[in-house]
């Protein structure tokens, strides 16, 4: 049996527990991946850009001894027309065993999962539209977890930016709390859920401004990637208003704790959010993000293969 993974919201306590110490137990002894992917083909469909998820799902489906074929949309079908549902039944006809997909639509990947389950077929989600991004939140919490050597609970998660354009953020706000995590989310009023979406995720703060108070108080600050590509004009005044109120810069990260970590999911935009020298700072996991990244997504392969399971 297979199955699709989708969101953090359909994983059980007991799963996120187990993904995430097999996610930083395959950090630490890369050669501990098991062969559950040995000789099968597995499928790329990446409708959006990507460079960080999608190699680092290319390069977990090798380290399972899959191997990833990653179709080029531009050069494909697609742009003859053909729909996701008969793309993706193409690859299965051609053998494929899995799809890993990023859909600018919320949504799609549940849509097409319960197609491909008919032939046994699991899709992983690697982000769709402003709904989830699973395996970010998932090596989000493990790059957490492995800085402070255990469990999360009673630490205190700013998330600065753009909330309500994120599918990022949606995925940790989510599983952070979930893990004993108080979350607090600060951005641009426009830019944050409305209270509405809020009260359907667990005790979640809210922060108009990036006090002195609030950056010297938390224990982690997830910042956000200004996403204009999702936006209408008129969220905030200008990118330099934004940079002022809200962006992590040399000042504000000189407030944070000595102990305080600082992630980013990338791609940045240096000078806008952060600034180029934070993301160097040494309290800075950016890069360590992208390294736990890898093992994330050997952990949800292992996960969405694992015998036993339900579709
Ligand atoms: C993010 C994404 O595409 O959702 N990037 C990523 O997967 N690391 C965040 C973003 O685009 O800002």
């Amino acid at each position: 049996m297979t199955r699709s993974l989708l969101s953090i919201a359909q994983l059980s306590a007991p799963e996120l527990d187990a993904l995430l110490s097999r996610t930083l137990e395959l950090f630490e002894a890369p050669s501990s991946a098991s062969s559950a992917l040995r000789g099968l083909p597995i499928s790329l469909l990446f409708y959006e850009n990507s460079t960080r998820t999608r190699l680092s799902f290319e390069a977990a489906i090798r380290a399972l001894g899959g191997s990833p074929q990653s179709l080029a949309l531009s050069a494909s079908s697609v742009q003859k027309g053909e729909t996701l549902s008969d793309t993706a039944l193409n690859l299965i006809a051609l053998g494929t065993q899995g799809l890993v997909l990023r859909h600018p639509v919320a949504g799609t990947p549940k849509l097409l999962a319960s197609l491909t389950a008919l032939h046994g077929i699991p899709v992983l989600n690697a982000g769709d539209g402003m709904h989830a991004h699973p395996t970010q939140a998932l090596l989000d919490a493990a790059t957490l977890m492995h800085d402070w050597k255990g469990p999360l609970s009673g630490r205190h998660v700013l998330i600065i930016g753009d909330i309500r354009h994120s599918r990022v953020a949606r995925s940790n706000l989510e599983l952070l709390p979930r893990l004993g995590v108080k979350v607090t989310i600060c951005g641009p009023g426009p830019l944050l859920p409305s209270e509405v979406e809020l009260s359907s995720f667990r005790g979640i703060e809210k922060a108009k401004f990036l006090t002195q108070e609030l950056l010297r108080s938390v224990d982690a600050v997830m910042v956000l990637r200004l996403q204009l590509e999702r936006q209408a004009k008129g969220f905030f005044p200008s990118v330099t208003e934004y940079r002022h109120f809200w962006g992590l810069t040399r000042d504000r990260a000189a407030l944070l704790k000595s102990a305080a970590l600082i992630l980013h999911p990338g791609p940045t935009n240096p000078g806008i959010e952060i600034d180029a020298e934070v993301m160097t700072d040494p309290r800075s996991r950016i890069l360590k993000q992208v390294q736990i990244g890898v093992a994330a997504r050997i952990a949800a392969l292992e996960w969405a293969f694992a015998s036993g399971g339900t579709a």
